[in-house]
């Protein structure tokens, strides 16, 4: 190892204590875009980033570029074993507050009961991000701050609150319980301040929280279909909420 990749470890070593990892320029880009604190950055190829910036992120590429260190393929690899193509890596300062999950919010809060499958969680925090949800919230012993989550989110995890809660302890709001043996969603007015409440991958949701719930709403499916993968069901959630709200992007 030369003298610069020994810098350049001692660097990434040091800032890697309470630090997200951001694996790909996109990550990068979407947690600048959104206001995380970027402690390093690597890449592989300054000239590949330049072009990326060029082409997809004017307003935080060159920020990428000019501060990465340029690192080897074999330095990066041994670093982040199973890395993005991008060549492109960052730490970030993970938020040390939860989500504040206000009463009267413009947009409802995503509820993952126990969820299972590190990339779903991941696809529904981009979910969320796109829709301006107010929060995602997971209850079991998941971290949605894993680094295989923030890769599924695309580092989108800056752009809304992300954070494991104790079932027992939820936000207010009205309970919306999202079960095969509910009310159409098609005929269903979603508010701004609901919690949509989502079940495990295997099991669905557990009769605790269906207990819970204010209400309980289907997605529509054809006979023998049994359930929809669980970052779909929240997309199409997430959809219906937008076609009444008036807080919802446009
Ligand atoms: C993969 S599904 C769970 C499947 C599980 N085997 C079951 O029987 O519910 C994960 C979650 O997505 C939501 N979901 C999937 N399909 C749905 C549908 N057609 N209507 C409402 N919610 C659905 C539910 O919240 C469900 O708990």
């Amino acid at each position: 190892m030369n003298a610069h990749e020994m810098e350049t470890l001692a660097l990434w070593r040091a800032a890697s204590p309470g630090a997200v990892l951001l694996d790909g320029f996109h990550a990068v880009k979407h947690a600048l875009r959104f206001g995380a604190e970027i402690r390093v950055v690597l890449t592989t190829d300054r000239a590949a980033v330049r072009a990326l910036a060029d082409e997809l992120a004017a307003d935080v590429g060159g920020y990428i570029e000019e501060t990465a260190r340029e690192v080897s393929v074999p330095f990066l690899r041994e670093l982040i074993p199973r890395g993005g193509p991008t060549g492109v890596v960052a730490l970030a300062r993970r938020p040390e507050a939860g989500p504040s999950c206000e009463p009267a919010r413009t947009a409802p809060i995503v509820l993952l009961e126990n969820p299972r499958n590190l990339g779903n969680v991941g696809a529904v925090v981009r979910l969320a991000a796109g829709f301006g949800v107010a929060a995602v919230l997971t209850t079991g012993d998941l971290d949605p701050w894993h680094p295989n989550v923030v890769r599924g989110s695309a580092g989108l995890h800056f752009a809304t609150g992300v954070a494991r809660v104790d079932p027992d302890a939820l936000p207010t709001g009205p309970l919306f319980v999202l079960d095969p043996e509910g009310v159409d969603l098609r005929a269903t007015e979603i508010p701004d301040d609901a919690i949509l409440a989502f079940g495990t991958e295997r099991h669905g949701v557990s009769a605790a929280l269906r207990g819970r719930a204010d209400r309980r709403v289907a997605i529509p499916m054809r006979p023998r279909v049994s359930s929809y993968n669980l970052a779909t069901s929240v997309g199409m959630t997430l959809f219906r909420w937008s076609e009444t709200s008036a807080n919802a992007p446009t």
